[in-house]
């Protein structure tokens, strides 16, 4: 709803919530499109999150994001799913309507649509492409490629068994191979594109050690890790002189549908919406 009288309400579910850049983003965007409505950080502890859900379409709320540690949770409580929440497991959105709890997942689209726009449409079909990570991203990642061509994937995590789990349910579409976390020259000799959809470089979080040895020049390099904004991995990347994507796009194209599906516009992701977000990442 735009510009009615009953204030429409929004927020994003998580434990802790507070370094979210989403009210910041929808905050934004409901300034821009003179909606009245408010979007709002919510730190729900998990124990308490069947019960928050519940009362939240009571207090007016269109919906909500939901981030870690909820998504799993959200899936299993939601009364509907979307083609995306069924194949990654998880649900980042929340829909509210007529007393009934939609789960949606918008991250594959999200990292689909960043990488269209950084890396161009043809990303995933230009050759092998590696992925770092089993977990959560690493599914909403790999359903991405998949949709957008990749013939060839390799998946590389410290755990072979989930790595292995994972290249089991993608067999279907794409020939998946799994390498040994370290295994660099086999995982990226040849390949094209590289995507670290671990958390690995994260601020607070341990380094990523890539040998980026053997990846080719013409290659290009994706991290889903938007804090730094440019991170080891982007670094070593764009010094070899690789194209690079950071995870700022993933963040803002994810946003899109959910702010249309409880606002009634669609917005945009602009330059200047992306500025916002890295001075906010900055001052941070
Ligand atoms: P998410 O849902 O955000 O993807 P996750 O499911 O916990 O989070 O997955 C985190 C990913 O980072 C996993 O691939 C994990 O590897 P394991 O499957 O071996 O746990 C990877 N990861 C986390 N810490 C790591 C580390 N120190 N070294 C290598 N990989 C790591």
């Amino acid at each position: 709803m735009s510009g009615g009288i009953t204030p429409q309400l929004a927020g994003v579910i998580g434990w802790p919530v507070h370094h979210s850049l989403s009210p910041l983003m929808h905050g934004y965007w409901l300034k821009q499109y003179d909606i009245k409505g408010a979007y709002v950080p919510l730190p729900v502890a998990p124990q308490d999150f069947g019960r928050c859900v519940a009362a939240m379409p009571l207090m007016g709320f269109a919906g909500a994001n939901v981030t870690v540690p909820h998504k799993e949770a959200a899936f299993a409580l939601a009364a509907t799913l979307d083609e995306d929440a069924r194949a990654t497991g998880a649900v980042n959105t929340l829909v509210f309507e007529d007393g009934v709890v939609h789960g949606r997942n918008t991250d594959v689209r999200g990292f689909a649509a960043s990488l269209a726009e950084s890396l161009g449409e043809d990303a995933a079909k230009r050759g092998p492409v590696a992925v770092l990570g089993a977990g959560g991203a690493a599914r909403a990642v790999l359903i991405a490629l998949a949709r957008a061509g990749a013939r060839e994937i390799r998946i590389v995590n410290r755990t072979k068994e989930r790595a292995e789990n994972l290249a089991r349910a993608f067999a279907q579409s794409s020939n998946i191979r799994t390498m040994a976390w370290g295994d660099w020259a086999g995982a990226l000799g040849g390949a094209k594109l590289l995507v670290n959809t671990t958390s690995l470089g994260m601020t607070g979080k341990a380094p990523l050690d890539v040998s980026l040895e053997e990846l080719p020049r013409e290659a290009a390099v994706a991290d889903i890790v938007y804090n730094p904004l440019e991170t080891a991995l982007l670094r070593a990347a764009r010094e070899r002189g690789a194209r690079t994507m950071d995870g700022l796009g993933m963040l803002m194209h994810q946003a899109v549908p959910a702010f249309a599906a409880w606002f009634g516009v669609t917005p945009k992701v602009t330059p200047e919406l992306r500025d916002v977000l890295v001075k906010a990442l900055a001052r941070a």
